[in-house]
């Protein structure tokens, strides 16, 4: 339930703090003044100086709460891929051969990788690729019970096969139960051997449909751009499949991808959007944090008005710096964005109080 600090408790009675930690001592209580204590102590140690403590607490659901989606109102959104893989396999490269595959020759000389998502158009559609999420900031989301990838693409480097990082991967993408497709990449190099790849895939449980499996795998050369299109298409059909849809008409929810604190700039979040549109000037509250979006930009850098599902946006205008994996969530006003971050931040202190308490006297106990 709800607790309060000795010395919060003190500051709202207008008494010392000294004061309050002596009658909670002749309570029978003995505790320091950033200690934390439950509602009923609160209460009671109140009522000695003649002060009634009433329950402010708020369930978050009453302020984020957001109606159950009409069908009608779900709109298909385009996939959100994460691309995956052993050190050196070339995640990277095979993300720079689709930017550059797709993107005409100005647009291109544009890119400069502003927030580690792309979004890609495409002719039967459009695909988000983040390229942020490493293994510990998908761990981290997942942990949180953040799911914001739709497809996971296994890079295997046909050269160096199935390594730990490999593995690690499959793992993480069945446990969030997330889709994937691999993607054999440096079959130009002469000592390349797709064959033995798809071995020790099948080893780790996932075999090629040729072999009568299930597993899309697409032979491709990041450097050559052999297969790039192949990859793209068998991306767009496994989306298909997927039917993912989204309320485009509703306060924005997201999840925060990566943030940082900025010169000049403040603290700035990449937020991938997952229901609803955020618009410039809407409130939210983000994490422990909250704040009114002064301007919004694209993966691109260009400033923009809004922004939809499934689409990666930098948001400006935040009171603090928020974790990867925290919820973005547009709220009426401004206000009630304050309240729910700060009973956040105050919830939040209140376990780290908890937890140096138990630690101290662990620390007693050894001493004992
Ligand atoms: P990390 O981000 O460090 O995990 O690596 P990565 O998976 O992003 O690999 P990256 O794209 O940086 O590529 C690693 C090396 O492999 C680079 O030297 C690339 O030039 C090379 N490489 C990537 N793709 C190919 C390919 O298709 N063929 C060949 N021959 N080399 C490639
Ligand atoms: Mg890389």
């Amino acid at each position: 339930g709800e607790a309060i600090t000795v010395g919060e408790l003190a500051k709202q009675m207008g008494v010392k703090a000294a004061e309050v930690v002596k009658k909670l001592l002749l309570l029978g209580l003995p505790v320091t003044v950033n200690q934390a204590i439950d509602f009923d102590t609160a209460a009671l140690v109140a009522a000695e100086f003649e002060y009634e403590v009433e329950k402010t607490g708020f369930e978050e659901e009453d302020i984020l709460r957001t109606e159950e989606d009409r069908p009608e109102d779900l709109k298909p959104r385009p996939p959100v891929v994460t691309v995956m893989g052993h050190v050196d396999h070339g995640k990277t490269s095979l993300l720079d051969a689709i930017r550059h595959t797709n993107f005409t020759a100005e647009e291109a000389g544009g890119i400069t990788q502003h927030i580690g998502a792309y979004h890609v158009k495409l002719d039967n559609g459009d695909v988000v690729f983040l390229d942020t999420p490493g293994h510990e900031a998908f761990t981290a989301m997942r942990a949180r019970g953040a799911r914001v990838t739709d497809i996971v693409v296994l890079v295997v480097a046909a050269d160096d096969g199935v390594m730990q990082q490999t593995v690690e991967a499959i793992n993480h993408a069945r446990a969030a139960n997330v889709p994937i497709i691999v993607a054999i990449n440096k079959i130009d190099k002469p000592e390349a051997n797709p064959d033995r790849v798809k071995r020790e895939l099948a080893e780790h449980g996932l075999i090629p449909e040729e072999w009568g499996g299930d597993t899309i795998m697409v032979e491709v050369s990041a450097k050559k751009k052999i297969g790039i299109d192949d990859l793209l298409e068998m991306i767009l059909l496994q989306a298909e499949l997927m039917e993912l849809k989204a309320n485009p008409n509703k306060p924005a929810r997201g999840r925060v991808i990566e943030a940082k604190l900025e010169k000049g700039r403040g603290p700035v979040a990449t937020v991938l959007i997952q229901e609803g549109t955020l618009r410039v000037g809407d409130a939210y509250v983000c994490g422990v944090h909250y704040g009114r979006v002064r301007s919004l930009f694209n993966d691109r850098g260009q400033r923009i008005s809004e922004a939809g599902p499934s689409m990666p946006v930098e948001v400006i205008g935040l009171s603090g710096v928020p974790m990867a994996g925290d919820d973005f969530a547009v709220v009426a006003d401004e206000k009630q964005a304050r309240m729910v971050a700060e009973h956040r931040l105050r919830k939040q202190r209140e376990k780290e109080l908890s937890r140096t308490t138990k630690i101290t006297l662990e620390k007693l106990y050894e001493q004992i």
